[in-house]
């Protein structure tokens, strides 16, 4: 059969179609009676316990889709999933239209371990990096390396986009309230511009001083446009106040081109590299995760997460399918996409310490670990596919979902939950007097939702409780909703990269049997060259006065009004306000009345005690 055959024209995937008229007859609230089949839907690995039984599946469904994923590769290019799965950790070169390998396996990988890539072992290339982090984040730490004026470096702002930001972030997050890190960060502060909106640069710098600040700038190309702009900002932050020469104390880098880190002006030998077989949106246990939380934690804190996502990487890779947690929940996910015809995934942890989890997943919209690894339209060979691949992504932490989206769960649309709980908060309360404690009391939610989506309510049960008949319809719920539930012993540094690697390789398995490439972005890079039309388009007009051209009418519209309303940027009137000065400048080309500043200037003064009532109370540019 020619290599381009898709998943869906083999026997098991036309089997799995007339299974589900057998799984549509069924509802969870008999499902959920039988407790072999609710036994055998759940697994335990390195101390999580995952239920999926109240998925709308049978123990069957679960075989035929193991058939699915063990196709033999003779026979289709989509899924023999253990085959890929090999041919991933084996450095191949799965990413077909980059030509690269995918190894995020090998940033994790113990010291000892052999993990080739075009034929050469990458470990101890990992390794150098992290000792040199290790080594260097140490010295920041200890105070042993310092600022241009002889201050230690307190602060940390990483900058980078995408998964150059979000993984980061979503880490630091969870270990912001765990015990063990809180104690290790003390009296450091690390925070991540992202946007190129100059509010997220004022945002960033409002309180800090230029002296006692480090800025990583993390960018796997280091040529993103938003990236970039901001670290053109941020080093003119600190020359302004420093001098130019302070860059090579107050800025590093982390890249895989390590020729344009030097060019924008940061010693080589504060750079830290990493490799193209790394994906951007897998690159949060490279430097570009590792160095920013190594500053603010210690690198001993992220080795612990690192060791975390590495017992699931071994996991994933020897375990038997029916124990292998991301092929059971990738596997999970094609059912509800692909056959019962679910787009949608709800990401709800019960602890605010995973709030950036959801975000992290589902990436900003823009780019997605999970949207943007496999929200493809065309299988790995370039076919057109004839179902839909992908899931829209997002999530809350519970119990503020509640009290937003969940009225749509349990009555709108069919969205499949992942819950997330965990055993012992990060941060336990106990009031006297109180019935339970904060976390249980938490926790009740995150055990009782699951079946509040799975049972539903019935009219009957309604009658049985007196309610008013003319609010029976709107109080019934019919249940069938499907979740699966993950509970954690804790979340320490161990668990939370446990739990990145298990969305991480999820991911991978549903792009795997789809038959996709998960590891390309092609669809991003077409929003990146239109961006830059309009950059162009923007700068011509603002320069030269040049008309909006080359757009259609709705555009030109849009643009012509943005650019007539808005007064032309000409003067450079950038300082210091008094209050403050050097640590909050105000870089503010504008040449319009004050009242009309922006709303950076604005925030920015805010910030401070003093706020200015006119340009000429801003100290000179020093
Ligand atoms: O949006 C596409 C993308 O290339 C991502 O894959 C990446 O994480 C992000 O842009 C940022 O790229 P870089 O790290 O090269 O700045």
């Amino acid at each position: 059969m020619a290599s381009s055959t898709l998943i869906c024209d083999t026997e098991p995937w036309k089997d799995l179609k007339e299974h589900l008229e057998e799984i549509k007859k069924t509802h969870l609230r008999d499902l959920m009676n039988d407790a072999d089949r609710c036994k055998a839907m759940m697994v335990e690995f390195d101390g999580m316990l995952l239920d999926f039984s109240r998925q709308r599946a049978a123990v069957d469904t679960l075989d035929k889709l193991f058939k699915l994923a063990e196709l033999c590769r003779d026979l289709v290019q989509a899924a023999h999933l253990r085959e890929k799965i090999s041919r991933m950790f084996n450095g191949e070169h799965i990413n077909s239209t980059e030509n690269r390998s995918v190894l995020h396996v090998a940033l994790r990988a113990s010291k000892d371990a052999v993990i080739q890539s075009d034929g050469k072992n990458v470990v101890p290339d990992v390794w150098q990096v992290l000792d040199k982090i290790r080594d260097f984040s140490e010295r920041v730490r200890s105070g042993s390396w310092v600022g241009a004026t002889g201050k230690a470096l307190t602060e940390v702002i990483a900058i980078g986009i995408g998964g150059s930001f979000l993984g980061p972030l979503f880490v630091h997050t969870a270990l912001q309230t765990d015990p063990e890190a809180l104690i290790c960060a003390r009296g450091r502060q690390l925070r991540f511009l992202a946007n190129v909106d100059p509010v997220d640069v004022a945002k960033n710098i409002t309180g800090l001083n230029p002296e006692t600040t480090l800025v990583v700038v993390v960018s796997k190309t280091f040529t993103t446009a938003e990236t970039m702009l901001n670290a053109r900002t941020l080093r003119e932050w600190i020359s302004s106040a420093l001098g130019p020469q302070a860059v090579a104390k107050h800025m590093v880098a982390v890249s895989t081109n390590l020729t344009l880190v030097e060019k924008f002006g940061i010693d080589p030998n504060n750079a830290f590299a990493f490799w193209d077989w790394v994906g951007g949106r897998y690159s949060v246990c490279s430097a570009v995760g590792v160095l920013p939380l190594s500053l603010q934690y210690g690198f001993s804190v992220v080795e612990k997460f690192l060791k975390g996502a590495s017992s699931i990487d071994q996991h994933f890779y020897s375990a038997p399918f029916e124990k292998n947690i991301p092929v059971l929940l990738g596997l999970l996910s094609i059912w509800n996409v692909s056959f019962l015809g679910y787009p949608a995934r709800a990401i709800l942890p019960y602890t605010q310490a995973l709030e950036k989890l959801a975000p992290h997943i589902q990436q900003a919209c823009l780019e997605l670990v999970s949207m943007e690894s496999n929200g493809k339209g065309v299988s790995i060979d370039g076919v057109l596919l004839p179902f839909e691949a992908g899931e829209i992504d997002f999530g809350e932490p519970g119990t503020n979902g509640q009290h937003s989206f969940y009225q749509l769960i349990h009555q709108g649309r069919v969205i499949p939950c992942d819950f997330i709980g965990v055993v012992k908060s990060q941060q336990p309360v106990y009031l006297k007097d109180e019935v339970v404690n904060n976390h249980d009391e938490l926790m009740s939610n995150f055990f009782a939702q699951p079946d509040a989506l799975a049972y539903g309510k019935t009219p009957e049960q309604l009658l049985n409780e007196n309610v008013s008949p003319h609010l029976i319809p709107h109080k019934t719920f019919s249940g069938n909703r499907p979740s699966l539930s993950l509970l954690l012993p804790s979340l320490d540094a161990y668990n939370v990269g446990q739990l990145l690697a298990i969305y991480e390789h999820r991911i991978a398995v549903e792009g795997f049997i789809w038959g996709i490439n998960s590891f390309d972005q092609w669809g991003v890079e077409l929003g990146k060259s239109l961006a830059s039309q309009v950059r162009k388009q923007l700068h011509a007009s603002r320069k030269k006065g040049e008309p909006v051209k080359g757009f259609n009418f709705s555009t030109t519209t849009m643009l012509t009004r943005y650019l007539e309303s808005w007064i032309p940027i000409e003067n450079d009137i950038s300082g210091y306000c008094r209050s403050c000065a050097p640590h909050c400048m105000v870089m503010l080309k504008y040449n319009g009345p004050l009242k009309d500043f922006p709303f950076l200037l604005k925030y920015t003064f805010e910030a401070s005690a003093d706020v200015p009532s006119d340009p000429s109370t801003l100290l000179p540019k020093m």
